[in-house]
Parts: structure tokens; sequence; C-alpha cells
């Protein structure tokens, strides 16, 4: 049976690590399965690591819906999470909940939102109409060009503070998860110290609930240089099972990420 909102909350609650990786399409999903993936992750990088895009902005919704129906076919027991690609979450929460009703009845179960006190009324309107979301702050790859690159947030105080602000406000708007990506590893604690909700990183820090990469980057075949949090794990082993299985037992035992993954303040 698919694991639900409520087992991956039971996870938290008793401090079980929370592996999840990126997929996209249905040989994947069965793979990252039975290597013990708890949640799959149709991320709006599909534009970079599938598309051939430089960024994720050019993927549409139908692109997401159709590689969630095809994770939602390969796999039966992972929780399936879907983003919301650039300019369909940013109109009103009216045509949020339409674009996010379009990747729930394609098999997600949960949407990303990028943003994060911004998005707090979309993020109530959502979540109170039964469509579970997690909130996606620090780097935000959609606002790429306004940042001026993919670069480490929340390095300077004020910087940091509206993280935490960030967090707290999609909190009591009703966010199921935290994802954190790309933020300095104690400003990722602090994160973690101030909310109760689930937190999952990328470039955070191990203290996070769980841990997300993108799939094809720590297989070590992306097209660009491997951002600092990424760990090549199929350079470690022999086989892709066998590096999603040592990724998993290294969220698990929270070995992953360590220092070097992490960026300093
Ligand atoms: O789109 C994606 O794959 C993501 C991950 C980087 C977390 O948002």
């Amino acid at each position: 049976m698919r694991k639900s909102l409520l087992d991956i909350h039971g996870m938290h609650q008793k401090g079980e690590k929370i592996a999840m990786l990126t997929c996209y399409d249905a040989s994947f999903a069965g793979v990252l399965e039975s290597g013990g993936v708890d949640v799959l992750l149709v991320g709006d990088t599909l534009g970079m690591v599938i598309q051939g895009h430089d960024t994720p902005l050019p993927v549409r919704l139908e692109h997401v819906a159709y590689h969630v129906s095809c994770v939602a076919r390969g796999s039966r027991t992972a929780f399936l999470m879907a983003d919301m690609p650039f300019g369909t979450s940013q109109r009103s929460p009216e045509d949020t909940f339409a674009n996010a009703a379009e990747l729930m009845r394609a098999g997600a179960q949960m949407v990303k939102i990028e943003g994060g006190a911004d998005m707090a009324p979309t993020i109530e309107f959502l979540v109170s109409r039964g469509i579970p979301v997690c909130a996606h702050i620090g780097l935000t790859p959609q606002s790429v060009h306004q940042v001026g690159g993919f670069k480490v947030q929340g390095r300077d105080e004020s910087a940091a503070r509206r993280i935490l602000h960030d967090a707290r406000t999609v909190e009591q708007a009703g966010a199921n998860w935290l994802l954190l990506e790309a933020i300095p590893r104690a400003l990722a604690d602090q994160v973690c110290d101030s909310v109760d909700l689930p937190t999952i990183g990328i470039g955070a820090s191990p203290r996070c609930s769980g841990q997300v990469l993108v799939i094809y980057d720590m297989l070590g075949l992306g097209s660009y240089a491997p951002p600092r949090f990424v760990r090549l794990f199929l350079r470690e082993t022999d086989s892709i099972e066998a590096a999603v299985r040592l990724y998993v037992s290294e969220v698990k035992a929270g070995h992953f990420p360590d220092s070097q993954h992490c960026y300093s303040s």
C-alpha cells in the first residue's frame, strides 16, 4: 500500500529520517522504491535533467502531470509529491487550487510550492480544501533570475530572519512539510528548532527530518557541475539500485549530509 501523509508524519514524530529522491518515470520509480525511498518527488528539475533546459522555468503544468502519472504507475508504496511549476501558483489561490488539482488527479498526494510568507494565503486555501502542501523556501530555483543564480540564501542577518519568518508563517498557514534548499547549516538548524512540521533538506542540515536529492545528480549524470550538497552515490557502488540503497541508509543513519555537503554561514 502507498505510504500516506500520516505515515510520513509518524516517521517524523518517531525521529525516523525520511529518504526522498526526485523521480520522473516508471522504471526509476520501481528502482527507487525497491531501494527503500520513502518519498518520490516529481520535481520541476525535470526541465533541466529530462528536457535539457538551463532552468526549471520552461516546465509547464502538463509536463509535471504527465511525469506524475508515469511515476504513479511505476510505484506502489512510496509517497508521491509533485512540484507546482513556474507560473502555476502565483496568480491566485483559486487558480493555484485548479492547477494543483490537475496534479492530484494525475496521482500526486501532495504538491510543493515555492515561496514563504507571500504564499501563505494560497497554502491556507489549498490545505483547507484537502490538498497537502510542502512549502519550499531558501533557494527557490524558479526565482533564479531574481536572485542572480542558483546561490546559497540566508547568509546575511536580514535574509536569515526572513527565512525564519517564512518558515513560521507557512507553518501557521497550515503547510504540511517544509523543504529547505541551499541555506547555511546553522540557519537550517534554527528553522528545524522553530517549527514542528517535517523538514526536508537539500543543502541544509542533517538535523532536518529528511533529505532529498535530484536522482540524476546523485548518480553523477548531470550535465552541470554538481552543487556542494550532492554526494555521488553511484561512484561508491556498482549499480543504480545499490547507490539508492546507500543513499537511503546514509540518510536514515543521519550520516548524509555531513559537513562537506552543508554550507557555512
Ligand atoms: O524540482 C526539484 O527537483 C526540487 C528539488 C531540488 C528539491 O525542487
